[in-house]
């Protein structure tokens, strides 16, 4: 942690006018957890509403632990904070509040994971989380034309079997979320849990005509982006940033624009990266990728949106082009239909023509 702290105090701060770019300008999100989004204070709100007992006496001692040393260390606070989540409201707050939180970012379109597995372990129906986070974002899309999607994420430190009967679970729900629902994740524990342990469930994804993304290359081997790639055949890589160990995979993700979903600020708090100075993003957009920035799990990892390109911007000293480009790479990204894609695209062209 102190190094952390040093390194950030180090970085010379962005100058306002930077500041200002980066708060204005129109951003998609394509990685975020949503129940990453939990701040502390609603995670405490939530526990005293449900009656849930917590072994933290206050929210700033809840804050002070979350300090992480790895992946793991993360997800056990990670599942432990989820266990407040009990009815369809409850979702729906935690939901509510991001996107109140992502629209001060200027976020137009977020392609939001959630964690059934997490939830059902518990005794919670799947038709609960559904509702509830699809009725606050049907709400902010009515109300402030706020554009979203949800990705149905499996838990890959359980089995093929466990994410083939959430499946089963979840399909009944198809039509009823049929705006919504588009895409199916792989996220938890990387190493040791190889995109292969799940390959026939994707594959069935697939045959069901679900936009396909995977979790590859945060703590696992470049090997795993690749079989993402190959196995799972997945449209985008979430994080993706251990590629730049393989020469030859980051060609063909320069090649074929392969979208990378990367999230400096949880890459940072996760130890992935020890210094943001070092971090890779802007070797990785450089040699072509398509990179992208985003929050993943916020409420954990120190920032929205605005805070991972101030991260980025700061530490790397990315110029205006580059934000653009990284903002523009994410449009693209999406998996919106390609009149509402090109919609937001003019509108990131107005923004940059405008300043
Ligand atoms: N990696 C893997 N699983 C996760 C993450 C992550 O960054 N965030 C929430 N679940
Ligand atoms: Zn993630």
């Amino acid at each position: 942690m102190e190094a952390h702290m040093n390194s950030i105090s180090t970085t010379p701060p962005l100058a306002a006018d930077l500041i200002s770019f980066i708060e204005g300008l129109p951003k998609a999100e394509l990685h975020l957890h949503i129940e990453g989004t939990l701040e502390p204070e609603l995670l405490f709100a939530l526990a005293q509403r449900n009656n849930v007992s917590l072994p933290y006496a206050s929210v700033e001692e809840l804050r002070a632990a979350y300090a992480f040393t790895d992946l793991q260390s993360f997800l056990d606070l990670y599942y432990a904070g989820a266990a407040v989540l009990q009815t369809e409201q409850d979702f729906y707050d935690m939901t509510m509040a991001y996107i109140v939180r992502s629209r001060a970012d200027n976020v137009r379109h977020a392609e939001i994971f959630f964690d059934p597995q997490t939830h059902t372990e518990r005794g919670i129906a799947i038709d609960v989380v559904f509702a509830g986070i699809a009725r606050a974002l049907r709400e902010a899309r009515e109300r402030h034309g706020f554009s979203s999607a949800i990705i149905m994420s499996f838990l890959r430190h359980l089995s093929e079997e466990d994410a083939f009967a959430t499946l089963e679970a979840a399909l009944p729900l198809r039509a009823e979320y049929r705006d919504l629902w588009i895409g199916i994740g792989l996220d938890s524990a990387e190493r040791g849990n190889p995109p292969e342990k799940f390959a026939r469930v994707f594959a069935r994804c697939r045959e069901l005509g679900f936009h396909l993304v995977a979790h590859a290359g945060e703590e696992g081997p470049p090997q795993y982006v690749k079989d993402a790639l190959d196995v799972l055949h997945v449209e985008r890589i979430d994080h993706g940033v251990r590629s730049e160990e393989d020469p030859a995979l980051m060609k063909r993700l320069a090649e074929q624009r392969i979208p990378l979903t990367v999230c400096p600020l949880s890459n940072l708090k996760l130890c992935v990266v020890d210094d943001m100075r070092k971090h890779n993003l802007a070797r990785l957009l450089h040699a072509g990728l398509a990179v992208t920035v985003n929050s993943d799990d916020p409420a954990y990892f120190g920032g929205y949106m605005n805070a991972n390109f101030m991260a980025v911007a700061a530490s790397l000293r990315l110029s205006r082009t580059e934000l653009v480009m990284l903002a523009r790479n994410a449009f693209e990204a999406t998996f919106l239909p390609a009149a509402a894609k090109q919609q937001l695209l003019l509108e990131l062209d107005g923004y940059c023509m405008a300043h």
